[in-house]
């Protein structure tokens, strides 16, 4: 989704907006863009394609002495397009006409056909199919009307609708820059340095020189100088922010010995989980402590749980319905974010709405924890991006404590989340138990797993071979059942996802209700076959898809001799307990993934069109 930067202070701006954009790349974007504001010079660069092509056209303008050290004022914007297609035209920074005022945009303009059309009417001349160039146009008339910049700002701002951060520069006042946040759909942090001013959509792209951080609120507004900055809501009521400290491993946002994020991020799941878990079970007795989530609110549990969330947090929201219903027994709702407000469901004030989100930015979840908020429950949240949006709204969060996963596929956040999930279930379990119960055990379960998945993960070769047999297939079927069902949708969403091959998750029970008919010779069928209750019905789906003349690749557990003699390949993972098997079986998923990608030449670590956070609805 789209990255904002912004930078203002003694350095020359380019190469901080550019580094800071680069850090964002991992959200996904199809195209980027520069606005530098000079010694009287508004200089703007635009380019489809990757930041290099950026960077490409920036090293060919030809900077005098004076210009190299007047831009110090400086914005940049990578586009995930949502208004116009992928085009140089609709990249940002759009300008005025006048050539004075420019701005980078996150979010919709819902109200921009009506905008569009009133502009027109005053002639306004619109270079770009974009909802966000009616920003630019309205800021400039109002300046000529006579209205300084922040004024014609906040005009402006309280005319758009929808969610959305906006970043406005002017040449009339060189010496700030302007920034607004309305809704969900977009964040923006102020960076606080010494003499100068940072700006980002997102922590990581100022956080290599700054850790003290404020974030905008919906319908706030900052005007940033190098000195400082003040913040006020669009009609203008003053607001003080307090400032974040944040934590930061920077070294683990790098590659490393990896040739892609997603394949570093996949090894270290095993380290993810040992943090996950780190100081929150005590395992000579198994209690579970959640410090920052207090399952008990008035000391009383929620009668329901209603977990929303999106893509791959969805399915690690399923497997949660097995953990929180199998080990709490309370009873749990699952939601797609962006489906959950538009049925108006039974939320009560006694129910918990859970928003898991690795990013804590997703506005669809977003919305659906807002919902619950209004419907007077209480609001949880699990999240990787501390000091998310997510966060910030919950009464109570599980921070995942996966480290920066900068691959657009979720991998670490998807185990970390489900672990997050197990937690929780024995929190609750605890909390209406006192000191017995099963989930005291259960709990300490949680100690092998670092070790059972650092198994599957030192086993090489099988992936590998199995990308040069079927990376020419065009479709794939992945079955499970029981808890293992979200993990056959989640290892068809990666393939789709990082490979571009079409794959298709399903309940093994189901597949003689439809995807039967898809099964021949071509079909390579990955069957989670693991030893547990529903292991005799696997068995028989396997059988059903080879009578077909289908391909069965297994997923079994080490040492099952009979499966080798009825699937076609098998990938064996350690005997784990039934409620954690998912954090086991998903690594395979991930990894005949990452192997195919990377047999077909994709882009592993920014898939076509997806983006690691997406921030409209
Ligand atoms: C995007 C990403 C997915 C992710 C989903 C939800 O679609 O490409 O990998 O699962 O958003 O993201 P969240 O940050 O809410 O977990």
């Amino acid at each position: 989704m789209c990255g904002i930067v912004g930078y203002i202070g003694p350095q020359h701006a380019t190469d901080i907006v550019i580094g800071g954009l680069r850090k964002l790349e991992y959200r996904g974007y199809d195209s980027a863009g520069v606005a530098l504001l000079g010694v009287d010079r508004l200089l703007t660069e635009r380019a489809t394609g990757k930041l290099v092509n950026l960077e490409r056209k920036l090293h060919s303008v030809e900077w005098d002495d004076a210009d190299a050290r007047g831009y110090s004022i400086g914005m940049g914007h990578t586009r995930w397009a949502t208004h116009g297609g992928v085009t140089e035209a609709n990249a940002h920074p759009h300008v005025s006409m006048n050539g004075r005022v420019a701005v980078v945009h996150n979010g919709i303009v819902e109200n921009a056909i009506d905008l569009r059309h009133e502009l027109l009417a005053t002639g306004a001349v619109f270079t770009s199919e974009t909802d966000t160039e009616v920003i630019v146009h309205l800021v400039a008339g109002y300046m000529t009307a006579g209205m300084l910049f922040e004024r014609a700002a906040h005009a402006t701002f309280a005319r758009l609708r929808g969610s959305q951060a906006i970043v406005l520069l002017s040449l009339d006042e060189p010496d700030k820059i302007i920034a607004c946040r309305i809704g969900n759909a977009g964040g923006v942090v102020v960076g606080i340095g010494a003499g100068e001013m940072f700006l980002a959509s997102d922590i990581p792209g100022i956080l290599e020189h700054t850790r003290r951080i404020a974030f905008l609120e919906n319908q706030e507004v900052a005007v940033i100088q190098r000195s400082g900055f003040r913040v006020r809501t669009i009609n203008g009521g003053e607001v003080s922010k307090t400032v974040t400290n944040i934590p930061y491993d920077m070294v683990s946002a790098e590659k490393g010995e990896y040739r892609h994020f997603m394949q570093k991020e996949i090894f270290e799941q095993a380290r993810a989980i040992t943090d996950t878990i780190r100081g929150r079970v005590d395992f000579a007795t198994g209690r579970v402590m959640l410090d920052a989530l207090n399952p008990l609110n008035g000391g009383l549990l929620p009668s329901k749980i209603f977990t929303a969330a999106c893509g791959t947090s969805l399915y690690s929201a399923m497997v949660g319905k097995f953990l929180i219903e199998g080990i709490a027994r309370i009873p749990v709702e699952v939601e797609h974010g962006s489906e959950l407000r538009y049925r108006d469901p039974l939320i009560q004030s006694t129910h918990a709405v859970l928003g898991i989100t690795q990013s804590g930015e997703t506005a669809d979840t977003l919305a659906a924890m807002a919902e619950g908020r209004e419907k007077g429950a209480r609001i949880w949240s699990i999240v990787n991006n501390i000091g998310s949006q997510a966060q910030r709204v919950s009464d109570g969060t599980i921070a995942m404590r996966a480290g920066p996963e900068i691959g657009v596929c979720s991998t670490k956040t998807f185990l970390a989340s489900i672990v997050d999930q197990y937690l929780l279930a024995c929190a609750l379990a605890q909390a209406r138990d006192g000191h017995s119960g099963a989930s005291f055990a259960l709990a300490q379960q949680l100690s092998h797993l670092p070790s059972l998945m650092s198994q599957v993960l030192d086993k090489n070769s099988i992936y590998a071979e199995l990308a040069s047999e079927f990376h020419d297939r065009e479709h794939f079927l992945f079955l499970g059942r029981g808890i293992n069902y979200p993990i056959a949708l989640e290892g068809a969403l990666k393939l789709k996802e990082v490979s571009y091959i079409h794959a298709e998750g399903y309940p093994a029970g189901e597949m003689k209700h439809g995807p039967i008919a898809l099964i021949d010779e071509r079909m390579p069928v990955v069957c989670i076959c693991i030893k547990d209750a529903v292991y005799e019905k696997m068995l028989s789906q396997v059988e059903q898809v080879k009578a077909r003349g289908g391909k069965v690749i297994a997923v079994a557990t080490e040492g099952d001799t009979e499966i080798a003699k009825r699937a076609d390949r098998v990938m064996y993972v350690p005997v784990t307990h039934p409620l954690l098997s998912p954090v086991i079986t998903a690594i395979p998923m991930q990894r005949l993934a990452y192997e195919m990608a990377v047999r077909r030449g994709c882009d592993v670590d920014q898939p076509r069109n997806l983006a690691k956070s997406v921030t409209v609805e």
